[in-house]
């Protein structure tokens, strides 16, 4: 909505939440307590909101004065009942439905955002639909479906200048509204319209090819491994097919997000519900194999360490799915340290982003482990290797890429060991030190 507002002077854009502490924070004057970190996005917020964008948790005026509504709502795996673990709960959407219905006058474009499973445009509709038979407003609405493709971390860039923007619907009119929109600042040839359901089924879709994609090349760099094979070259030679192509093909802890595993998850669902049983069993792989790719990563942690870590000492290095996000949601981090925790491992958790509390919440849920014992949060790198046995280099921050090894090197533990399931660190220049590293796809070989 911030590109919206930028890219678009003479719209007014309103975000609204029932949530008031973090509109409090979307307004704060300190763009640095905004409640999501995005490069960038500070500054166009800081730059729209004394324009055309503004946020409130005054809904229902909002809904009643607007055109268009997006809705962009959390869309989390349903965690009880029916299709628990399997599909996605839609409370979030269907109040979303129910008060614009309640709320909205005359007509008003519906777009959907968050990511749905197939065929939830439906659900909205005969929501909208059947409310306002019953009132006198007469509202009329009309659904589209605007998929979203940004990734966390260069989601401004991937607005300014999307691969393409898919729209789905079948009213000509508000699709034609909907790219008017887009047309302020994105080529006519990269807007595509389709119906709704091929616009909501290739979002799940362009999201479990690209999941598939990570979980292709992790198996290969357990191949690597055992072979002398190097994972870097390996993805470099398959890259350059220009059918296949260079990007995502980077080996790592497994893929984490809030989406991946959960479109994926949604799209074995749909399977099985029309009886496509092979299909299911296809996309369900590609989970197996990025559980799989933390788990070996834990197991091999533990045999290097002499298979005992209790009473050790470890540095983490990154929580975060990825890097330039505070986002943990799926964060191979969280097994990975669940799993050392569990050897009754000592982990110092560093992280640029994210903040003890996000770290707290995701590995003590449940309680069953002793926090004040067992995990120390640090905020300087160096402080975090003190009297360490081994580090695990989880997200790939540029921060980690400039440790200075030899001016820590006599507070470290020996033998000590670096896992770097990034492979940003230099083997070579490790190993002068008399520092021992195992890298995802090299293994053994270093
Ligand atoms: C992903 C998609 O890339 C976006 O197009 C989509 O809009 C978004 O999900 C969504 O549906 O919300 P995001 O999860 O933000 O974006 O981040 P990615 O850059 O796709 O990375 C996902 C995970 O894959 C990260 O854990 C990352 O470290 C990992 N990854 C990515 C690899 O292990 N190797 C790669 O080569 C690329």
């Amino acid at each position: 909505m911030a590109v919206i507002a930028k890219n678009c002077p003479d719209i007014k854009v309103e975000v609204v939440d029932i949530n008031e502490i973090r509109i409090k924070a979307w307004n704060d004057n300190d763009v640095a307590n905004l409640p999501v970190f995005e490069p960038g996005l500070a500054e166009i917020v800081k730059k729209s909101r004394k324009n055309n964008l503004s946020f409130s948790t005054d809904v229902e005026s909002s809904i009643k004065n607007a055109d268009m509504v997006f809705i962009s709502v959390n869309t989390p795996i349903k965690e009880k009942g029916m299709g628990a673990g399997k599909t996605s709960d839609l409370r979030w959407v269907e109040s979303c439905a129910r008060q614009i219905s309640k709320s909205a006058e005359g007509h008003t474009i519906v777009v959907e955002k968050s990511t749905l499973p197939v065929k939830t445009a439906q659900t909205i509709k005969d929501i909208l639909d059947s409310s306002s038979m019953y009132t006198d407003k007469k509202s009329t609405f009309s659904v589209l479906s605007n998929p979203e493709f940004l990734a966390e971390g260069t989601a401004i860039n991937d607005l300014e200048n999307p691969d393409r923007v898919l729209i789905g619907g079948d009213d000509l009119d508000a699709m034609n509204s909907l790219k008017n929109i887009y047309l302020n600042w994105i080529p006519d040839e990269k807007i595509i319209f389709t119906n709704l359901w091929s616009s909501e089924l290739s979002k799940l879709s362009a999201n479990a090819m690209l999941a598939q994609r990570i979980s292709s090349i992790n198996s290969l760099s357990a191949i690597c491994e055992v072979t002398g094979a190097d994972i870097g070259d390996v993805a470099n030679a398959i890259g350059m097919d220009t059918r296949i192509g260079n990007k995502f093909l980077k080996t790592g802890p497994g893929f984490g997000g809030s989406c991946f595993k959960k479109d994926i998850l949604n799209l074995v669902y749909l399977s099985r519900y029309y009886g496509l049983n092979e299909v299911a069993d296809f996309w369900q792989e590609t989970l197996k194999i990025n559980s799989w790719q933390q788990n070996r990563i834990y197991k091999q942690i533990v045999e290097k360490l002499f298979g005992n870590l209790a009473g050790k000492k470890i540095a983490i290095l990154g929580f975060a799915f990825k890097e330039n996000t505070n986002d943990t949601r799926e964060s191979p981090a969280i097994d990975i340290c669940k799993n050392l925790l569990n050897e009754g491992a000592f982990l110092n958790i560093h992280d640029c982003k994210v903040k003890k509390e996000t770290i707290q919440k995701d590995l003590f849920n449940n309680g069953c482990i002793d926090e004040n014992l067992s995990w120390s949060y640090k905020d300087n790198v160096y402080s975090a290797l003190e009297e360490t046995h081994a580090a695990i280099l989880i997200t790939e921050w540029s921060l980690y890429k400039t440790i200075n090894w030899g001016e820590i090197l006599s507070k470290l533990k020996k033998p000590f060991w670096i896992f770097d399931t990034r492979l940003i660190l230099k083997p070579k220049e490790l190993n002068k030190l008399g520092i021992k590293i195992w890298q995802l796809g090299y293994g053994n070989n270093i």
